[in-house]
């Protein structure tokens, strides 16, 4: 490793009292100094300053390929995770198994697949707290189920699911697509279990929108038609007065070309996470995320977030009982958290400082006062 956790916790420049980084992440100082260099190098109309910034994607490809143990022409570039998301889903034949309680993105891509073709068919899980167990997988599983589609660490509860459990669960020869968001650069797991991972790079690895990525693992290369498939996902490439088949690698699940400078912004963040290491961001986190827990219980507020670390990545959910109240005496402070579905969700990363977690504590000590 090339940085220490001191270092990279020395990248974060968030004014205190940031506890949302599980909706938007502020973006890297790295980042947004790459920015404004690709900026003026794609202002000179110079060739290889345009090449430059172009060339990047590869670098980013290869920097999300290692960090998943993957090749690289396994994994394509997305304007957001939800894109990737949908050309694994609307490609697939047979039962889809996910929890309606999933971020909208994993039910509404199957709903909408199965309304468009044919060939998807809904298989909607009833797992007891919207926590996606292997029991409940196992319990749900039909002949025909083709896949289980399911979030790494989930968006409400911050229930991290046990990827190789689930795997044993639904056995080889079904697909196993993960949405990574909530976790993808901040715990480590063994990617390899999965034949899709979706994430993005506007929350955790703090390189802002327009930075989605997918990795599509050689068996669901071969299981997964890639139906949205676009000019640039064409074999050979981008061909005029003809159609070319699809592509026979992952760049197949991809539409057109994006912005030269996403992949740019993306490759800094993760060369920034690659440096130091994504178990110590784990263990970083993990100490972060036990800070907000003890402060909860100190007050008496229920926590929803399972306490072992393993179960969990960087989201702690607290039932408050009012969260209009919680979230007012959290707004007075200038803390930012989000309040959903009768949870408020405190998202804290390696870099929070003791100040804002002191205006956590500030909060929900007054808080618990006004109920007793
Ligand atoms: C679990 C999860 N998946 C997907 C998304 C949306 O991702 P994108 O905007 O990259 O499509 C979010 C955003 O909050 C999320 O929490």
């Amino acid at each position: 490793m090339t940085s220490t956790i001191d270092a990279f916790r020395a990248t974060f420049e968030v004014e205190p009292g940031y506890l949302d980084w599980a909706a938007f992440g502020p973006v890297s100082p790295a980042v947004r100094d790459e920015v404004a260099a690709d900026f003026e190098m794609l202002s000179t109309g110079r060739a290889s300053s345009i090449a430059h910034v172009a060339a990047q994607q590869d670098e980013t490809c290869a920097l999300i390929a290692r960090l998943l143990g993957a090749a690289t022409d396994e994994v394509t570039l997305q304007p957001s995770a939800t894109y990737g998301l949908m050309h694994a889903v609307y490609g697939l034949s047979g039962g889809v198994l996910a929890s309606p309680a999933e971020f909208p993105n994993i039910p509404t891509a199957i709903t909408r697949a199965a309304d468009a073709f044919g060939r998807v068919r809904p298989q909607w899980l009833t797992a007891p707290d919207g926590v996606v167990t292997p029991e409940a997988v196992a319990d749900a599983l039909e002949e025909e189920t083709a896949a289980l589609v399911v979030s790494h660490v989930d968006f409400r509860t911050g229930y991290r699911v046990d990827l190789g459990a689930l795997r044993e669960a639904i056995g080889p020869d079904r697909l196993l697509i993960v949405d990574a968001v909530q976790s993808f650069g901040i715990v480590e797991a063994d990617w390899q279990v999965a034949d899709v991972v979706c994430g993005h790079g506007y929350k955790w690895l703090r390189a802002g929108r327009g930075t989605g990525f997918a990795w599509f693992g050689a068996r669901a290369r071969a299981a997964i038609q890639p139906v949205l498939s676009g000019f640039r996902g064409a074999e050979g490439g981008m061909t005029v007065d003809a159609v070319p088949p699809p592509a026979a690698s992952a760049q197949a699940y991809t539409v057109s070309g994006s912005d030269a400078m996403l992949p740019a912004r993306l490759a800094v963040a993760l060369a920034e996470i690659d440096g130091v290491g994504v178990a110590a961001i784990e263990e970083g986190l993990a100490e972060r995320t036990a800070r907000v827990i003890e402060i909860a219980q100190r007050h008496d507020i229920p926590v929803v977030t399972p306490l072992d670390p393993a179960r969990r990545a960087g989201i702690v959910a607290l039932a408050p009982g009012s969260v209009a109240a919680l979230g007012a005496e959290l707004a007075n402070r200038g803390v930012s958290v989000t309040t959903r579905s009768g949870l408020v969700r405190v998202a804290p990363h390696v870099g929070t400082d003791d100040e804002t977690l002191g205006l956590l504590d500030d909060a929900c000590a007054a808080f618990a006062q006004q109920r007793a």
